[in-house]
């Protein structure tokens, strides 16, 4: 039997991997988030109905005092996340980020048998690096992390996920980071490029509309959610990690404009003109991660067709359009 707590459990990444443990029966699972971004939608509500699953809500900019239990694993997805949230409200996006990171390495320490501490960092840490024209693509875990633009409100983000890294690097307990690249499916916030597009494209007529897409030419390597959380299951208690820092994420590279493209003739609207722009924050021209490390542990080297992840994703954002 495992005991895992989950924080953010309500949110994209945190409610699909709950979602797969929950189906072992031998594991208990409490998951706690303040619902500021995750929802008690029916599929969340659906999963705490389960046996093993728990939910409190919780905002963990708060001291954790939970007395009864002893977690073998803990899973920290929550923070603020989004490119608006980064634009409107940097200073949270700091301050609360690496609060929550503080607050759960006390209450982690606090735990007997806690076996790991699996933290979920970002691609966005090496921002700099790439605007510095030192990034090699694909990029592996260990490139030099290169601080730019401090002022910019977007570093906020990448800084507190450096901060809260290092925090946990130097916590003592002994610790997973995961850097996701581009995870998406259902389910994950409407702030993000794929569930934007298919919400614009959804409104516009096929044949008379026009439809802006911004950075264009940006390349990034999209994730499904399910392959993403087949690599978490295996990475998370996996005895041959004696690696700390996995990338999480597909080898394979996308212009926008194509996955524009490719969503329009899911969509049945292709006849809609795509008007290129460019976009005015520091969204960063590409994203790959190098696999190597997260392969030799995983094996798993397939992953969900593109077509196929992008028509499930899109089937979803339709029904709640
Ligand atoms: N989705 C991706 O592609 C991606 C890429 C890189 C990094 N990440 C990281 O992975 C993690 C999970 O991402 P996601 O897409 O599932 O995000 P998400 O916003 O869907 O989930 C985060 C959850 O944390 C909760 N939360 C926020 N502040 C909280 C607080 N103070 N107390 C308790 N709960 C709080 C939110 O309500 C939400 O349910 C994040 O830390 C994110 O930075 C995600």
């Amino acid at each position: 039997m495992s005991k895992i707590l989950i924080i953010g459990g309500a949110g994209f990444i945190g409610f699909a991997l709950a979602s797969r443990l929950s189906k072992k029966k031998n594991n208990e699972i409490m998951i706690i988030d303040n619902l500021s971004r995750g929802k008690l939608d029916a599929d969340f509500l659906k999963l705490t109905q389960k046996k093993n699953v728990k939910f409190v809500k919780k905002n963990l900019t708060e001291t954790l005092d939970l007395k009864i239990y002893n977690f073998d694993y803990i899973f920290q997805f929550a923070a603020i996340v989004g490119v608006r949230n980064v634009y409107s409200k940097p200073f949270n996006v700091l301050d609360i980020n690496t609060k929550i990171q503080s607050n759960l390495i006390q209450f982690a320490n606090k735990q007997k048998n806690l076996k790991k501490f699996i933290f979920t960092s970002t691609s966005e840490v090496f921002i700099g690096t790439l605007e510095k024209k030192k990034l090699k693509f694909p990029t592996p875990e260990n490139e030099t992390i290169i601080l730019n633009q401090l002022s910019d409100p977007r570093s906020t983000y990448m800084l507190s996920k450096i901060y809260c890294e290092t925090l946990l690097i130097h916590s003592g307990l002994n610790y997973l980071i995961l850097r996701p690249h581009n995870i998406f499916g259902p389910r994950m916030g409407n702030d993000h490029v794929i569930p934007e597009l298919i919400t614009r494209i959804e409104k516009l007529k096929n044949n008379i509309n026009k439809l802006y897409v911004e950075n264009y030419n940006h390349k990034r390597a999209f994730c499904y959610i399910e392959d993403a959380i087949d690599q978490i299951i295996i990475l998370y208690n996996s005895k041959k990690v004696n690696y700390k820092i996995i990338n999480i994420g597909s080898p394979k590279e996308k212009k926008i404009y194509d996955l524009v493209k490719l969503i329009l003739k899911i969509m049945k609207k292709n006849k809609i003109k795509i008007i290129k722009t460019y976009g005015k924050n520091r969204s960063p021209q590409r994203r790959l991660p190098d696999l190597k490390l997260n392969i030799k542990l995983t094996n798993l080297t397939k992953r969900t067709n593109l077509n196929i992840a992008l028509s499930k994703t899109i089937e979803w954002y339709i029904k709640k359009i």
